[in-house]
Formats: structure tokens, sequence, C-alpha cells
């Protein structure tokens, strides 16, 4: 009996634990378009609108021979000065991933010159919106899983430990 009621408390647990990751978002810098100076993507009209919660990760596609991804602070942003960056996310590989992890600012760079072809960016990290939807969702998503697991779960228990009583009472 204890380890069945269990289930529904992990399902629900799951559940919880679940959520905030499924609502991590990553972003692929520039769309299909990547982190190039190839296609004349404007980073900033590309960040335009779009909400970065925190938690989210950005994704740099691009030809690892040529750029890099450089973080900076606002002033070197501004300037393409890349000389003393906050953050080298550069793993040699042409695809890093940059966890926005802090509710602030963040300005990225290509150097070797790239910034002045257009290679910036600057995004701003928000706390994540209170859930309007995503509460009754789970709340509701919550009680009906609990009652299916239950309708579901209490008849085989009792079939099985019907089953055992009969078994025992046979020895
Ligand atoms: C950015 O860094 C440069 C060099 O370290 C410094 O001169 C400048 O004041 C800094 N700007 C900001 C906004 O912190
Ligand atoms: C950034 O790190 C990469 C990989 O470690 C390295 O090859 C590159 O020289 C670094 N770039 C800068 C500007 O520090
Ligand atoms: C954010 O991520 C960076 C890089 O992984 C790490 O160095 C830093 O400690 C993290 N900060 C927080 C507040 O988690
Ligand atoms: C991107 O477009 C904005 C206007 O939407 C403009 O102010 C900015 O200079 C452009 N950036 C680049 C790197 O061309």
């Amino acid at each position: 009996m204890k380890r069945v009621l269990l289930v529904p408390v992990f399902v629900a647990f799951a559940l919880i634990v679940i959520s905030p990751e499924a609502s991590a978002k990553r972003w692929l810098v520039g769309d299909n378009m990547g982190w190039s100076t190839s296609y004349g993507v404007n980073y900033t009209n590309w960040a335009k609108g779009k909400h970065f919660y925190l938690g989210d990760w950005l994704f740099f596609v691009y030809d690892r021979n040529q750029m890099n991804v450089l973080e900076v602070n606002k002033t070197d942003y501004e300037s393409c000065n890349s000389d003393h960056p906050l953050h080298n996310w550069t793993t040699g590989a042409g695809r890093d991933v940059v966890p926005l992890n802090v509710t602030r600012n963040y300005y990225f760079i290509s150097g070797k010159g790239f910034c002045f072809g257009g290679m910036k960016l600057a995004v701003h990290v928000e706390k994540l919106p209170p859930p309007p939807k995503a509460s009754p969702e789970v709340s509701g998503a919550s009680p009906t899983l609990y009652s299916r697991s239950q309708v579901v779960l209490l008849p085989v228990v009792f079939a099985v430990g019907a089953a055992w009583d009969a078994f025992i009472h046979l020895l």
C-alpha cells in the first residue's frame, strides 16, 4: 500500500521538477543564419521583441576558423573593443552555449574585426514572469493524474492483496 501511494506523489513531484526545465529556451543566435556576417543579420533586430529569461541559453553557431564569441561590457560592446573580454565563450568548435543565469544585460561581440561588420549582440535577461497559465495547468494536471493513477492502481492493489491473502491462507 505504502509504495503505491508514493506513485502519484512521485508523478506530481516529477511534474514540478520538469516544468521549469521545459520553459527554459535555447536561442539559436541569428536563427538559421547563425553568428555570421554573411547574411547581414542585424543582431539588435534579431533580439528585438524577444524575451530572454533566467535559465535560457544562447547558442552561437559560426565558422570556428574565423569568428569567436566574447562577452564584453557595454562600453566595449559599443566600440567593438575585444581587448579585454569579461568572458571568452569560445570553445573552438564553432558551437558555443552561453547560459543566461543572471538577470542583467549581456553584451557579446566577435573579435577579429567582425564586430565592426555587425557581429554584436546585446540581450537583457529577465526574471521568469509569475506563471499566469502554468499554475492552474499544473494544479489541474496533478489531481487528474492523481485520481487517474488511483483509479487504475487501487483495484490492482486490492486484487493483488486479495490474491496474496488467499495464498497466505492456503499455507
Ligand atoms: C569596460 O571596460 C573598460 C576596460 O576595462 C573600461 O575602461 C570601461 O569603463 C568599462 N565600461 C563599463 C561600462 O564598465
Ligand atoms: C578564447 O578561448 C579560445 C579557446 O580556449 C582560444 O583559442 C582563444 O584564443 C581565446 N580568445 C581570446 C580573445 O581570448
Ligand atoms: C553562471 O554561469 C557561469 C558560467 O557557467 C558561471 O561561471 C557562474 O558562476 C554562474 N552564475 C550563477 C549565479 O549561477
Ligand atoms: C541594427 O538596426 C538598428 C535599427 O533597428 C540600428 O540602429 C543599428 O545600427 C543596426 N546595427 C548594425 C550593426 O547595423
